[in-house]
């Protein structure tokens, strides 16, 4: 069953406000209940984490739930669930509880695809460590992970392999299983960023090889936050440093101070939204958008497979407008997302002109889609991309008029005199 993205939209009261959002791939709009989540939170009664009052027990659900819809979202137990600030946090956090293990000999593999996020904390603790750091190149063609200079890199002293599920930029997507497998079959762990896979894709941590996985809520509907889910089997060899009385439980062990409740409940009330996106899922019944929050006797992880699966449809469809649109504006527009798999972000350049120029033209226009590099440090020094560039991305409760809007704003655009 297709989305009803009228009615989605709905819930969504920026969307009022007469923009067409294509930054979704840096953070998406959020839908009313997710913010009533939050609220409620913070104005019911609200004490620490705790069994004796109702204030407490609301604290206590509010941690538990949080995890629940993490479990059912990414496909790991409710004891695979850590929250962090954010991806990046998490990823510092998990380099350094990895890197205590490390001795100086050992080695990692990074790829030139990845978000800085999924970079940097690892190199600067392989520095530390005395661990030599090799390296998955990008295949300048097809904008895809070179899997030869994956297989060179890898040697029985690896200990990691840090790679991403999707670039947030060329939106493209490797072969994370075949990456796993091999990694395994070295005896490395692997680290995925499924930063911007999450936001597109059903994830199966385990089913993808990830030992350890890292999103951000924010990315699809939620607050602000980091999610990483792992096997507990993984994460119960890991011993971060930890404040004497706190808990030595995990997931516990791995987050440091009190919980932020209210983003907690957001986060939860975000992949219920998703899983509700559509009741009737493809070839089902229903499809009447974001009404029917729980359908007795169907799981939340299989509503949650229903939804994703339409919005998978939903997207590509709108990313063949898109691309469409792109291709009519001719030679003007260069166009560097290329791999076959891949999610529907766009990275483009526009022969000649300035891309901050083009963003603020297209803002004037109430278009929203932000130029820069994103982050994607290596992944623009290795394919030579020019910085800044244009990314348009595309989030749930984008439309075909939005689409439209985008090509007709890049066209007066590129009429414009230089
Ligand atoms: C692919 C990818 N990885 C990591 C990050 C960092 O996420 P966070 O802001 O949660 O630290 C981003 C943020 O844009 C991203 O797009």
């Amino acid at each position: 069953m297709a989305i009803d993205v009228a009615a989605l939209r709905a819930h969504f009261p920026s969307l009022t406000q007469g923009f067409a959002f294509f930054d979704g791939p840096g953070g998406t709009q959020t839908p009313v209940p997710v913010a009533e989540a939050i609220a409620r939170t913070m104005t019911g009664p609200l004490s620490n984490r705790g069994a004796v009052s109702a204030s407490e027990r609301n604290a206590e659900r509010a941690v538990a739930e949080f995890r629940a819809a993490y479990a059912d979202l990414l496909g790991v137990p409710a004891s695979g669930v850590v929250h962090g600030r954010s991806a990046t946090q998490l990823t510092y956090d998990f380099s350094r509880h990895l890197a205590k293990d490390w001795r100086a000999g050992d080695e990692i593999v990074l790829s030139r695809l990845d978000h800085d996020a999924n970079v940097r904390p690892w190199l600067q603790a392989a520095e530390r460590a005395g661990v030599a750091v090799r390296w998955i190149g990008i295949d300048d063609a097809t904008t895809e992970l070179d899997l030869d200079s994956y297989e060179r890199a890898l040697s029985p002293r690896t200990r990691l392999v840090a790679v991403t599920a999707a670039s947030n930029v060329l939106g493209t997507r490797p072969p994370l299983r075949r990456i796993a497998d091999l990694a395994h079959e070295v005896g490395a762990l692997v680290h995925v960023d499924g930063v911007h896979y999450a936001a597109h894709h059903l994830v199966d941590v385990p089913a993808l090889g990830a030992d350890l996985f890292v999103c951000s809520p924010y990315k699809f509907l939620g607050p602000h936050c980091g999610v990483l889910a792992g096997s507990p089997d993984v994460l119960e060899t890991l011993a971060p440093d930890k404040l004497l009385p706190s808990t030595d439980t995990v997931p516990e062990r791995f987050e440091f101070g009190t919980l932020p409740y209210e983003v907690l409940a957001g986060a939860t009330a975000a992949v219920d939204f998703l899983a509700a996106m559509d009741p009737g899922g493809e070839g089902g019944e229903g499809g009447a958008g974001v009404r029917d929050a729980a359908r007795p006797g169907v799981s939340r992880r299989e509503r949650l497979r229903r939804s994703l699966g339409s919005l998978h449809a939903h997207e590509n469809a709108l990313r063949a407008r898109m691309e469409e649109g792109l291709r009519a504006l001719g030679d003007a527009v260069t166009v560097h997302s290329k791999a076959a798999d891949r999610t529907p972000t766009v990275l483009m350049t526009l022969e000649g002109r300035d891309a901050l120029e083009a963003q603020a033209h297209l803002a004037a226009r109430g278009v929203v889609a932000p130029a820069g590099s994103f982050y994607a440090y290596e992944v623009f020094a290795a394919l030579k991309l020019p910085d800044p560039s244009l990314r348009v991305g595309l989030a749930p409760y984008n439309d075909a008029e939005d689409v439209d809007r985008l090509i007709d704003a890049l066209s007066s655009f590129l009429a414009t005199a230089v």
